[in-house]
């Protein structure tokens, strides 16, 4: 079988590193907080030229945080795109603002800024894009819109770690950049974690409080906050790979090209945009006779996985928002084609060649 992510061959190949960073946080005896989550904090910061860094303890919390250091509310309203994974929309609603959806972009499948301008009204505090399986949304031109309208940005990079535009990284363009470590992430834990770049002191400020029971000093609780902490093992795990994201990227990079190269026929390919640097954090193809195409994958060993089959605004959960199908066709059409393959660093290029010939008979 060829999987989609292989984990334990990545951890076959820095086994040593990560067990003995393990071993140091155990002798250490501090799990919380400590000088591991620090280093790994001032690390991503200074990798993506911003002034500040947290770690939290997941992807979502990372969203929510950033939503509620914002001053994000009931009866605020927070654009954001139905392509992507549920936690985007539920990160908004946790803090009782309405997420609104707007449809995509039919090349990259990232939120349309065409569309995020018909959407604003008085109630709209943010713009929440996602850079889908690791292209860059288009920050130039939100950007624009969010100035326009004085409106913050909350970017969701889940899926992005490493990914460009112009230049510049994901999660430094907005007014926070939020990451998770998930395991199968570009940048993965060995359990679950998450991280907010922060330009501004004050919402680091805040975020550094409510992540942590909205305390600033021992027992003195200034606001009630949560418990949302990243631990030191995870930090201790991620500062062995934080060292290779940038080579772990390339080889997805790597892999990706492989597969436009061979792919051929009626099958609609990734795209990367130019002055964009895609990470591939999933290689996302698209095709009409998907559910096929994946039956014959499957019986011939080869994993594959849709990315999304029901866009958000089609949830059951938001039915009270009251969005229906035809609402915003481009995202619906997405997730009826779209199915994402094996792309991870330590990828065989025989797994590959076999994988896109399959596809090609189909
Ligand atoms: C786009 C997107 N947003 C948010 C999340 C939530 O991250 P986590 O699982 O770390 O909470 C994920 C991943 O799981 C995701 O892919």
């Amino acid at each position: 079988m060829i999987p989609m992510v292989d984990l334990k061959r990545q951890f076959n190949d820095i086994r040593d590193e990560v067990c003995s960073a393990i071993t140091e946080v155990l002798e250490s005896s501090q799990y919380i907080l400590g000088p591991r989550v620090t280093e790994l904090e001032k690390k991503i910061a200074a990798y993506h030229g911003v002034a500040e860094a947290l770690g939290v303890a997941s992807g979502t919390d990372a969203l929510h945080l950033a939503v509620e250091a914002l001053g994000i509310g009931d009866d605020d309203e927070v654009i954001t795109t139905p392509f992507t994974f549920f936690a985007t929309a539920e990160a908004i609603m946790y803090t009782g603002a309405k997420p609104v959806f707007v449809d995509i972009e039919p090349d990259t499948m990232n939120i349309d800024p065409a569309e995020i301008e018909k959407k604003i009204t008085k109630k709209t505090k943010a713009i929440m894009p996602v850079h889908i399986f690791g292209h860059p949304a288009d920050m130039r031109k939100i950007r624009q819109i969010a100035d326009d309208h004085k409106l913050s940005i909350i970017e969701d990079c889940a899926q992005s770690f490493g990914a460009e535009m112009d230049g510049k990284k994901t999660g430094s363009f907005g007014d926070a950049g939020c990451f998770s470590f998930y395991p199968s992430k570009n940048l993965g834990a060995y359990g679950d974690g998450g991280m907010i770049l922060l330009n501004d002191p004050a919402v680091a400020a805040d975020i550094r409080k409510l992540r942590n029971h909205g305390s600033k000093g021992q027992y003195r609780h200034e606001s009630v906050g949560f418990n949302s902490r990243l631990d030191e093992l995870q930090a201790a795990i991620l500062l062995v790979k934080f060292k290779r994201i940038d080579a772990y990227n390339e080889q997805r990079r790597l892999k990706a090209a492989l597969y436009n190269q061979l792919l051929t026929g009626s099958v609609t390919l990734p795209v990367e945009r130019p002055g964009c640097r895609h990470v591939y954090h999933q290689y996302t193809i698209r095709c009409s006779n998907r559910d096929m195409v994946q039956k014959v994958l499957q019986e011939k060993g080869v994993s594959s996985v849709v990315y999304y089959p029901t866009p958000v605004h089609l949830q059951e959960a938001v039915s009270f928002l009251g969005y229906k199908k035809g609402d915003l066709p481009i995202a619906e059409e997405a997730a009826e084609k779209v199915l994402s393959l094996p792309v991870y660093p330590e990828l065989e290029e025989a797994s590959i060649r076999e994988t896109a010939a399959i596809i090609n008979n189909v």
